[in-house]
């Protein structure tokens, strides 16, 4: 048999070994798809028919770029339903959330779309006659970008859209936890109009695959690479690109925290830190990690989120009332057991009774999903969390997030940066001067005032600081510095050689100091 591994100048490629399998995590009989390891000279492969097909793309005029960025927005919104499930069945969001996932793929393609007809350069006044100076964004090159499970249709659109709007080449590797749903957005990619040979797909696992398609970046075939994952890897990446001169967008992990001050509307509150929390799993970037409580509220929000713990169900991503599905694979559900039984330790207190895999044994009544044959958690939170504690700065990842007291302001502020993560931030106050305070003095990519930690829009700048990323920031106006480069150009019109500083006519002051002896006192 063959499987699937690439798809090179809109060419199926196919292997029958190094194999792997996308099932339901929900339901992990329901096999979605088997595809192969894409090999190194496959990559090679993809970056070469990239840096080939970059030559032609690059000169398209933009604004035909971004008729074919509109084609493919109204091709996403046309299989939206489609795709939805797909997604929903693939790795577990509850359908709802997989709606908004899709949706956001839409948002930034219609965002972009007139971006092409914009894309504006300025021209700048010399300081020489008869020469004029010009700024153009200029395309980078070959694009190389590696997405994760969790938001495996918007994440990837934040990366390619733009990367193909400004003119570059691209090659994903997507999430080996999506590679169904990644196919199926290939194809509606080159159905839009994109040429076969401006975007290419290399399948695989990510220690594997992912590391020798970044790899390439030493053999010079790749000029940007795009990275959504863990911090381990990030540096890694960065370490690669940086030794290259290139500076790579990292998009990393985070620990983020959400504040609840004396003022706070409490049941507002325990609405945001439940989602920020529980959403999706726990399996953002954004989802909270501390929640840091004012010890006026601390006792009573407590009991409240134990009240909500306990009343809370999970584990059918089809199922309005469930909060989350199972989490997305072997690998999260493990590293999150892993947390319970190594981060929290004896002097913390967990609020539910049922911790962790959820089993034959201890399934509530209202489980519906066959325990055994999917990667299913309980919501853990953590009482009696300290800076000095490990799982205060350690990202998890999964259903659980730790509570924190804190008695001032600048308490809150100093757990809130400790971590030394940045990614997101949130405050619940009615008191503007506190919101100020903490706006100002956070470290984050982003703040919430009164809303989740998660949730950013597709028009906002998304990154983090610390140890969530390197600065780079997508969507939105922001990221066209990701994917341009500026070239200033001076032409000169004068007919000679004019040399600016050392010809420049200046014009110098006659001497003067003014005279207000008319002045009475
Ligand atoms: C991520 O988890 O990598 O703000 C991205 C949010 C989403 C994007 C999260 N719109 O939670």
């Amino acid at each position: 048999m063959e499987f699937l591994k690439a798809v090179i100048k809109g060419k199926n490629v196919y292997a029958s070994q190094d194999t792997f399998v996308s099932r339901n995590p929900a339901a992990l009989d329901e096999e979605l798809g088997t595809f192969a390891n894409a090999t190194k000279e496959d990559c090679r492969e993809a970056c070469r028919v990239a840096k080939q097909g970059f030559a032609k793309w690059k000169n398209t005029p933009s604004p035909v770029r971004g008729e074919i960025i509109a084609n493919l927005g109204k091709l996403i919104a046309k299989n939206k339903e489609a795709l939805s499930r797909v997604l929903s069945k693939e790795m577990g969001k509850p359908y709802r959330e997989a709606l908004g996932d899709v949706q956001e793929a839409i948002d930034t393609c219609h965002f972009f779309l007139s971006e092409g007809r914009r894309l504006y350069g300025q021209t700048v006044p010399s300081e020489m006659p008869n020469k004029e100076l010009f700024t153009y964004r200029r395309p980078v090159g070959v694009f190389a970008f590696i997405t994760a499970g969790n938001f495996p249709f918007a994440v990837p659109s934040w990366y390619f859209v733009p990367a193909l709007l400004c003119g570059n080449t691209c090659v994903w590797k997507p999430s080996e936890d999506t590679p169904m749903l990644s196919k199926l957005m290939v194809d509606l990619i080159h159905a839009s109009g994109v040429p076969k040979d401006v975007f290419q797909v290399v399948f695989g696992q990510g220690p594997k695959t992912g590391a020798d398609l970044v790899s390439l970046v030493d053999e010079g075939l790749i000029d940007k690479v795009g990275f959504t994952g863990s911090t381990a890897v990030g540096r890694t990446i960065g370490e690669i690109c940086g030794r290259n001169l290139q500076v790579p967008c990292l998009e990393l992990g985070g620990k983020n925290p959400m504040v609840i001050t004396p003022s706070a509307d409490v049941s507002l509150a325990l609405h945001g830190a439940f989602w920020s929390g529980f959403g999706t799993g726990g399996q953002r970037c954004t989802s909270l990690g501390n929640l840091i409580v004012h010890e006026s509220h601390y006792d009573n929000f407590v009991a409240q989120l134990k009240t909500k713990i306990d009343a809370m169900q999970f584990g059918n991503p089809f199922k309005k009332e469930h909060l989350y599905g199972p989490l997305i694979s072997e690998r999260i559900l493990n590293s999150h057991l892993s947390h319970l039984e190594k981060l929290v330790t004896s002097k913390h207190k967990l609020l539910s009774s049922l911790n962790g895999k959820v089993t034959k044994s201890n399934k509530p009544a209202w489980f519906e999903n066959d325990p055994e044959k999917g990667y299913f958690a309980f919501p853990s939170v953590v009482t009696g969390v300290t800076a000095q504690d490990e799982i205060y700065a350690t990202e998890t990842f999964g259903p659980l997030f730790n509570v924190l007291k804190y008695k001032t302001i600048e308490e809150a502020i100093e757990l809130s940066n400790g971590t030394g993560f940045g990614l997101s931030s949130s405050i619940y106050t009615q008191d503007a001067k506190e919101a100020y305070v903490f706006k100002s003095e956070i470290s984050a990519g982003m703040t919430s005032i009164n809303n989740s930690t998660s949730g950013a829009e597709a028009h906002l700048p998304f990154g983090g600081n610390g140890k969530s990323g390197n600065g780079s920031r997508q969507s939105g106006i922001w990221v066209l510095d990701t994917f341009t480069r500026w070239q200033s150009v001076n032409w000169d019109l004068s007919g000679k050689l004019q040399l600016a500083q050392m010809e420049t006519n200046y014009i110098e002051p006659t001497d003067l100091v003014v005279d207000v002896s008319f002045l009475k006192n």
